[in-house]
């Protein structure tokens, strides 16, 4: 199958504060060292792909005191002029919300919101050719599926994740095209597995060995599907459905629970979700 590429506009926060700090998923340990520098040259590596991939990247600036902050993809959830600005779980990682919705409100976004429930924007938020696939259980409030499906006026599909180690929809499923997903069913409830299987009859089933190493947290331009180094398999299955893989290294920012696709938020534009 003949897959098209269509350039993308994404949003990243470079990694100099990043530290685990503290602990809020089963992957953060502070007792651990952390590498800032390998961090940030591991972050300027996904950066250079997807600027050679003829992407758009803007950045915002990372702040002090939030060392989870790399983690762009948690600030909102952008398609077209509408922004959904994220609302954490966790208090140490609030003030991100502030640093998003102010990021947007100065890039001329009109109809921009703090979401009123809990919304950690596109980890739990992944858009869709048909909708708005939204993850709840750990992170997002599923009275925030209810919220953005009035913002953005477009029907959401509430999923509830199970696995603590799967704690963001990002970890378990990725986007790949208009119409196509790879997903790790154990991480979602047998009702939730349902519904994808029915709403995704061409889906990529993913095994615990890609899962353990973050291989969903993905981000395809519907054929370039950038993705952790060591998810081989997946890599090789993306092959054969004429996907190009593109590897990269992230193992520090693994320290704290994210990979590829936490690290990038995508603006969507509205003809790539129409
Ligand atoms: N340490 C961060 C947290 O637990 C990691 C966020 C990962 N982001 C994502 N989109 N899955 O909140």
């Amino acid at each position: 199958m003949r897959r098209t590429a269509r350039p993308r506009h994404y949003l990243m926060c470079r990694p100099a504060h990043f530290d685990v700090a503290y602990s809020i998923n089963p992957w953060m340990d502070p007792t651990k060292p952390v590498d800032t520098q390998l961090a940030i040259a591991q972050w300027e590596q996904l950066r250079k792909v997807y600027e050679s991939l003829g992407h758009t990247v803007d950045t915002i600036d990372p702040l002090p005191g939030l060392p989870d902050m790399v983690f762009a993809a948690n600030g909102a959830t952008v398609i077209g002029d509408r922004a959904l600005v994220a609302r954490f779980r966790n208090a140490e990682r609030a003030e991100e919300a502030v640093a998003h919705h102010n990021w947007l409100r100065d890039r001329g976004f009109r109809r921009l919101r703090t979401a009123g429930f809990v919304n950690e924007g596109e980890g739990d938020y992944l858009v869709t050719d048909d909708w708005i696939l939204a993850g709840t259980g750990f992170r997002s409030d599923p009275r925030s599926h209810t919220e953005a499906q009035e913002f953005f006026e477009r029907p959401v599909i509430s999923l509830r994740l199970v696995d603590p180690n799967y704690y963001h929809l990002d970890t378990a499923l990725a986007v790949l095209d208009r119409k196509t997903i790879a997903y790790y069913p154990e991480a979602f409830s047998p009702g939730s597995r349902a519904v994808l299987r029915r709403l995704f009859t061409d889906a990529i089933v993913a095994d615990d060995a890609t899962a353990a190493v973050f291989g969903l947290n993905a981000v395809s331009d519907g054929h370039n599907v950038v993705l952790p180094h060591n998810a081989t398999d997946l890599a090789g299955v993306l092959e054969r459905r004429g996907f190009n893989p593109i590897g990269v290294d992230l193992s520090e920012l693994l320290k704290a629970g994210g990979s590829v696709k936490c690290c990038t938020m995508e603006l969507h534009s509205t003809s790539s979700a129409d």
